[in-house]
């Protein structure tokens, strides 16, 4: 759909959270700049959400509002959609579906609605010749998906790794630094504003593998294939492994890693042990980072805000931009019918070194068993540390191994949780020196 030069680019945006309200203050604030970017202005000219009476902290005034977000997607006066609603489903769907069958752009921060669905969607957006963006998705205000659909496009990606879901890195941070337990700074990280509507999608990696799964797919061409991502959670690292990191010259990261072989593409998020120095250690509180590998341009790394209004406006506003001045590259870098099927691994052949921490009643013979286990499996143990020595209670011992696969680690995993001196499962993080 062209648009004629000059006329202002018209915006009905669905959903007026945070991220809303930051839009329409960035509008506000940025006017004359979208303009001159543009070569055209930005108008706000309906706006859809739950509550009409709630004060955001914008004045909505000027705006048609519209009780059903689906039926403004489909007829408000409008070029672009907004969807800010989120969910992988529903009404935000709904909204997007509307818009691309009236061939209406469609911009939309919506991770879970992508990860599920974003290869369906960019087939619906190509058949009416609607634009698709979805930058603000992945990373907040880090412009990691324009980086690889546009920046890297010459390069061929064999890895794309970052700090995905900035709750987890901050919880992860403040336990590191005060030693206080994960389920105090999850409260804390509520009370900020930085969770999820349900913090279990930050938690338990779920808001991390959407978004994974979305760069994967830019990356190699595939289609998006959530399902095919093995997603861990943080809620079982301890104070102490924070601890037992530092002393074996490492930090424990909430990661997401997706690479590309000759065998196909695996997809992982789970916690992660980087060396101190590598630059992803640095990374810390809320803070998104991105690294990406690519065989022409080497290694890039791209850091900010991975959540908040502001941010995620900015990541926003950069797609409206792009439809306001008539800029289009492939939703996902290719044609959505020239995305390959996604060949993703299991996690079993996963190869890597690993950290395991367990508690064990301290009796003579505790560790011959457990490295009799560990021969069994014929995996190679790199480092052993046992804290404390107290007959009445149980010992906290942690191991590191060298380079293994999962299946054999699984296997270790099964056969010490089966010794009676181990207490309780054992907790076990991936180390990558990469
Ligand atoms: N809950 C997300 C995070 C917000 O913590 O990173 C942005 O997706």
């Amino acid at each position: 759909m062209m648009m004629a030069n000059g006329e202002a680019v018209k915006l009905a945006i669905a959903g007026l959270g945070t991220v809303g309200a930051g839009v329409i203050a960035l509008i506000e604030a940025q006017g004359a700049l979208l303009t001159d970017r543009a070569g055209r202005g930005v108008q706000v000219t309906a706006v859809s959400a739950r509550d009409r009476a709630r004060d955001r902290g914008v004045d909505l005034s000027s705006f048609e509002w519209w009780d059903d977000p689906v039926a403004m997607a489909r007829e408000a006066d409008c070029d672009v959609v907004v969807e800010l609603i989120g969910g992988s489903d529903g009404v935000a769907k709904a909204v997007c579906e509307a818009a691309l069958d009236a061939g209406r752009h469609v911009v939309s921060a919506n991770k879970a609605l992508i990860a599920h669905h974003g290869t369906a969607l960019a087939e619906r957006a190509e058949r009416t010749g609607a634009a698709f963006g979805f930058e603000a998705a992945v990373a907040g205000g880090v412009p990691i998906v324009k980086a690889l659909r546009e920046g890297l496009a010459g390069n061929r990606i064999s890895r794309v790794h970052g700090i995905l879901n900035g709750t987890c890195n901050y919880i992860l941070t403040e336990m590191r630094e005060t030693g206080r337990p994960f389920e105090d700074v999850l409260a804390d990280a509520q009370a900020l504003g930085y969770a999820e509507a349900d913090p279990s999608f930050d938690v338990d990696g779920v808001d991390a593998a959407h978004k994974l799964a979305i760069l994967s797919s830019l990356a190699f061409g595939v289609a998006v294939d959530f399902a095919g991502v093995h997603v861990e959670g943080i809620r079982r690292i301890a104070p102490l492994d924070l601890e037992f990191a530092r002393e074996l010259g490492f930090k424990i990261k909430l990661l997401g890693i997706a690479e590309k072989t000759a065998e196909g593409v695996s997809q992982r998020v789970h916690p992660t042990m980087v060396p101190v120095d590598a630059p992803i250690a640095a990374i810390e509180g809320v803070t998104n980072a991105v690294e990406t590998e690519g065989d022409f341009v080497g290694s890039v790394v791209l850091q900010g805000a991975g959540a908040g209004g502001g941010p995620t406006a900015s990541a926003v506003i950069a797609d409206v931009l792009d439809v306001a001045a008539g800029r289009r590259a492939p939703i996902f870098g290719v044609p959505a019918d020239a995305l390959a099927t996604a060949q993703s691994l299991p996690m079993s052949v996963h190869e890597g070194a690993y950290y395991v921490r367990l508690r064990v009643i301290d009796r003579p013979g505790v560790i011959a068993d457990v490295t009799a286990v560990l021969r069994d499996q014929a995996v190679s143990m790199e480092s052993i540390i046992q804290r404390g020595r107290d007959p009445e209670e149980p010992v906290d011992v942690v191991m590191t191994t060298h380079d293994t696969t999962e299946a054999a680690m699984q296997q270790v995993l099964a056969g010490i949780d089966a010794l009676d001196a181990v207490v309780e499962p054992p907790t076990v993080i991936r180390i990558d020196r990469t």
